[in-house]
């Protein structure tokens, strides 16, 4: 597909782990990885994932952050517990 279109190709939805994201840029042949409620959680991941201070993401992937934004009009941030760590 990626030789098809001729344009950066970006692959999102699920990717938690650095070592996941790394194999989709490199074996996976695509140019850049997408992430949404990772970054709802955590906003400063992918700094910390290019300084070696993490190596996941700690989303749950519960979607409370998507049921509070779209259901009751809050703010968007993550409601799990452990937020803000
Ligand atoms: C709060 C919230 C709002 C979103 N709004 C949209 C949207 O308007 N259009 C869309 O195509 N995807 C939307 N998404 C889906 C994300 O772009 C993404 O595909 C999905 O969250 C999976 O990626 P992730 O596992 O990195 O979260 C939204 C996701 C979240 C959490
Ligand atoms: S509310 Fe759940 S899905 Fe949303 S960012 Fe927090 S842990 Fe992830």
């Amino acid at each position: 597909m990626r030789r098809g279109v001729g344009i950066p190709v970006t692959a999102e939805g699920g990717f938690r782990r650095l070592e996941a994201m790394e194999r989709a840029v490199g074996d996976g042949g695509v140019d850049f990885v997408a992430l949404a409620r990772p970054l709802v959680r955590e906003p400063d991941l992918p700094n910390r994932l290019r300084d070696g201070r993490s190596t996941a993401s700690t989303c749950v992937n519960c979607n409370l952050c998507s049921a509070w934004t779209i259901m009751r009009y809050q703010p968007l941030r993550c409601h799990a517990a452990g937020a803000g760590a």
